[in-house]
């Protein structure tokens, strides 16, 4: 289950909390349960963000010499802080994510989105295939994630090879010349960000004016290019692949009978991007009536918490606005909750009410495929056709 957590195994028997062994023979504690995952992310003292962002696969020696040749260093900032410095550095970045600068991008991204959608159609109609991903999803959150932050003058191919890189040398399984391959990758783009932290405007000179290290300037935007947009367009791939397999619900977006928010939600719900995420425990305590050790690697399976018949009342059904469909935890919970739900709600509104139409009619010639991976879900390519 550990690095396919969206797979079959999501809908299995499960207890309630399991001990599970990852490659190199660490043991994790699995969540299962929408009640404990959701009181682990309520109690971040108890339950600290701090090994959010640790390898899986612990680097060797050689790789960390590449990283620290690029002056690599990732100190607590964001989803991995649980110092006091949290607070503040979250609220810089939430006011360059507000609801109303995202409600404003709404328009430039739907004319955005059309347009390709057009020549998508035609392309179809023409009896051609087309790739869902890489000519919709892949580089619109990123597009739009550089409307609202000022980002590196980097070309968009450039900046998807390194998120993807990121997400892979932090969290698969890997073999040591491929750490190294994916450091050397990572390594020299930090370094780029880091040029960039200290002259960069926008939220880069935010940071900087509310005084903090040029070391936190670089962790904020490594975090918002590897999980802010990377993670939205996997889930807008995921979630046109899921309506290809929902004509009731895409003829419900039709006739407006569906709501576009709902569909977002059911989508979140079922077909989540980040399928578990990780908390460490400080302190010897309980979870569920088990008792837990310090030190436990805790992964909060939310792919699964989502699926919980104590929340949902068809858990394994895409059924928008049903009961418990907006509770799942896709974006966790509590004082780390993902600051970018707004933007990647608006994104995926906007998607799926330009796009749910294109999906009449076609086949999937390839479906999305994701690589193991303990936490997000990387699809390679999604190629329909007609008829
Ligand atoms: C569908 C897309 C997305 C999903 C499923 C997602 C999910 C998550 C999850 C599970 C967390 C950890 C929450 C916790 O520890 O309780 C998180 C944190 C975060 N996300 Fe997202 N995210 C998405 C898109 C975005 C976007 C578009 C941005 C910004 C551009 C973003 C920025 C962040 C930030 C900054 C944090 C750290 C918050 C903190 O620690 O205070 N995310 N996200």
């Amino acid at each position: 289950m550990l690095f396919r957590g969206w797979g079959e195994s999501v809908d299995e028997r499960w207890p309630d909390l399991a001990v599970v062994a990852d490659h190199v023979g660490v043991d994790h504690l699995v969540v299962t349960r929408h009640a404990l995952v959701r009181q682990v992310l309520a109690d971040p003292v108890t339950w600290r963000p701090d090994n959010a962002l640790d390898a899986v696969t612990p680097l060797p020696v050689a790789a960390l010499r590449v990283l620290a040749g690029h002056r690599f260093r990732l100190p607590p900032t964001l989803a991995n802080n649980s110092s006091a410095s949290h607070p503040a550095i979250r609220a810089v970045v939430a006011e360059a994510l507000h609801p109303s600068r995202v409600a404003a991008q709404q328009p430039w991204l739907t004319g955005l989105v059309r347009q390709r959608v057009a020549r998508l159609a035609a392309a179809l109609d023409a009896g051609e295939p087309v790739d869902l991903y890489a000519d919709l999803a892949a580089d619109l959150p990123l597009l739009v994630l550089a409307r609202l932050v000022e980002l590196p003058d980097a070309p968009v191919g450039a900046v998807k090879d390194f998120a993807r890189a990121a997400l892979e040398l932090f969290w698969a399984p890997l073999d040591t010349d491929r750490q190294l391959a994916l450091a050397a990758e990572v390594g020299r783009f930090h370094t780029v960000l880091r040029d960039f932290a200290g002259t960069g405007g926008g939220l880069a000179a935010a940071l900087r004016a509310d005084g903090h290290s040029p070391d936190v300037v670089v962790g904020a935007l490594f975090f918002l290019l590897v999980a802010g947009q990377e993670t939205t367009s996997q889930f807008l791939t995921l979630l046109l692949h899921r309506l290809t397999a929902e004509p009731a619900v895409r003829a419900g977006l039709r006739t407006g009978s569906v709501a576009v928010a709902d569909v977002v939600e059911e989508g979140l719900r079922l077909e989540p991007p980040i399928v578990t995420w990780r908390r460490v425990a400080a302190v010897d305590a309980t979870l569920g009536g088990t008792a837990v050790a310090a030190g436990t690697s805790v992964v909060l399976w939310l792919a699964r918490a989502g699926r919980d018949p104590e929340v949902v009342a068809a858990p394994g059904r895409f059924l928008p606005g049903q009961r418990g469909s907006r509770r799942h935890l896709a974006f966790g919970a509590g004082a780390h909750r993902c600051v970018g739900a707004q933007l990647a709600r608006m994104e995926a509104a906007v998607v799926v009410t330009e796009a749910a139409a294109l999906l009449d009619g076609v086949r999937v010639v390839r479906p999305p495929w994701c690589p193991d991976n303990l936490t997000f879900r990387m699809p390679d390519t999604f190629v329909v056709r007609r008829g």
